[in-house]
């Protein structure tokens, strides 16, 4: 068909509906849904434990669902063999064969399936080709770097033409330059294949840098889903807040003092007094409540409305970190400020925030949503 002619790989939408799973009594995915688009780069990203490996694990078809559907370009896949669903996975260790060089190792998988030998020959060099493996072909994994071995287990996922790949950790392992390294690579490799990816990592900083979308997972529960600037901006919890941004988000616990059409008033640890343009209809005065305020909005000021006493500075040259307390209950904060701020550890600082930047939290830890947020794309 034409169609099919111009149509150079699958459609590879990938669609969880409400995915359960328990092991034994232990409920550890709650009502999942998610529907990731064709070409997508999706990370899934949480704390240690927060079931990440689980789900994509359910993905592969490597662990059993107890209730939901897996569908993959259209097709319901929930029951089928892992080898049926057109995925392919990588893992944080390599598990490649010692013994084998690297081109059998890519190879493997063809071999496996009886690819003719021309065509396993052609898919190998071309995966060989994208990961730059061409002249380390005829070498065995030992003689390869660590991130040499990572890229030879991605050729050899590759090499199967999956409808998604699915990455659990897989730069874990690897120092922290060659995951830098690493994270470019698989971003480009992305582009190149133009092919649905789902990625797990425990790091925010690999699912800033390489999601076209981001799902924050907590407990086995989506928090949020969304592009990475989206949930910098308009975290949905603090949960969400806490995670995504380096440093963290401070939150402060406040009162509300008054609530009215403008938005929320309230008194913060410390005495401070701002007017924050949020949705007020979930409190009332005498609530408590955390504000959350990142460390790169605030500057110093002369006209500041929030004062620290600076404990710690860390001049990193273009930024000096400033870590400080809010009043007197050991409240802490951090304020990244300019290279050359004029701050002194044991001294206290004048800090100015736009209450626009302040982010509030009612006591069941969502997100009381601005009034000048843009709504919410699904
Ligand atoms: N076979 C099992 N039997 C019982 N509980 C399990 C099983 N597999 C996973 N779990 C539960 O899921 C939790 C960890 O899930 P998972 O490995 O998916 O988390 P993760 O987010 O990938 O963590 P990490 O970042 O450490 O890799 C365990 O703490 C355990 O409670
Ligand atoms: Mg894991």
């Amino acid at each position: 068909m034409i169609f099919n002619f111009f149509r150079s790989r699958p459609v590879a939408t990938l669609d969880l509906k409400q995915i359960n799973k328990s092991f034994g009594s232990a409920k550890v995915l709650h009502d999942i849904d998610l529907a990731i688009q064709d070409k997508e780069f999706v990370v899934f990203v949480g704390p240690s434990g927060c079931r990440k490996s689980t789900l994509l694990r359910i993905i592969a078809g490597l662990e059993e669902l107890t209730t939901g559907q897996i569908i993959i370009d259209g097709q319901d896949v929930s029951g089928a063999h892992p080898v049926e669903r057109g995925i392919s996975m990588v893992f944080q260790s390599y598990a490649l064969y010692p013994h084998l060089s690297v081109y059998e190792n890519i190879a493997f998988p063809l071999r496996v399936q009886k690819v003719e030998a021309a065509e396993l020959k052609r898919r190998v060099e071309r995966a060989a080709g994208i990961l730059q493996l061409m002249d380390k072909l005829h070498l065995k994994p030992g003689q390869l770097s660590g991130g040499q071995r990572q890229r030879v287990a991605i050729g050899r996922s590759i090499v199967r033409n999956p409808k998604v790949f699915l990455f659990d950790e897989p730069l874990s392992n690897l120092d922290a330059a060659l995951r830098g390294d690493m994270r470019v690579e698989l971003s480009q490799l992305h582009r190149e294949l133009d092919a649905t990816m789902v990625y797990v990592t425990h790091d925010q900083i690999e699912a800033m840098t390489m999601a076209d979308r981001i799902v924050v997972l907590n407990g086995g529960r989506v928090e949020q889903f969304g592009a990475p600037m989206e949930l910098y901006h308009h975290p949905a919890t603090k949960f969400v807040a806490s995670f995504i941004g380096q440093p963290n988000m401070n939150l402060i616990p406040a009162i509300v003092a008054g609530v009215d059409a403008k938005g929320v008033a309230v008194e913060m640890e410390g005495g401070a007094k701002l007017v924050l343009p949020v949705d007020g209809s979930n409190v009332a005065q005498g609530d408590t409540v955390e504000v959350g305020i990142r460390p790169e909005n605030v500057t110093l000021s002369n006209k500041g409305n929030l004062d620290i006493s600076v404990r710690v500075l860390e001049r990193l040259g273009g930024a000096s970190i400033t870590y400080g307390d809010i009043g007197d209950n050991g409240t802490r904060f951090c304020a990244s400020l300019g290279g050359d701020a004029h701050v002194r550890e044991g001294e206290r600082a004048s800090l100015l925030v736009s209450p626009d930047d302040c982010h509030v939290f009612g006591a069941d830890g969502n997100v009381l949503r601005r009034k000048n947020a843009p709504a919410l794309v699904a």
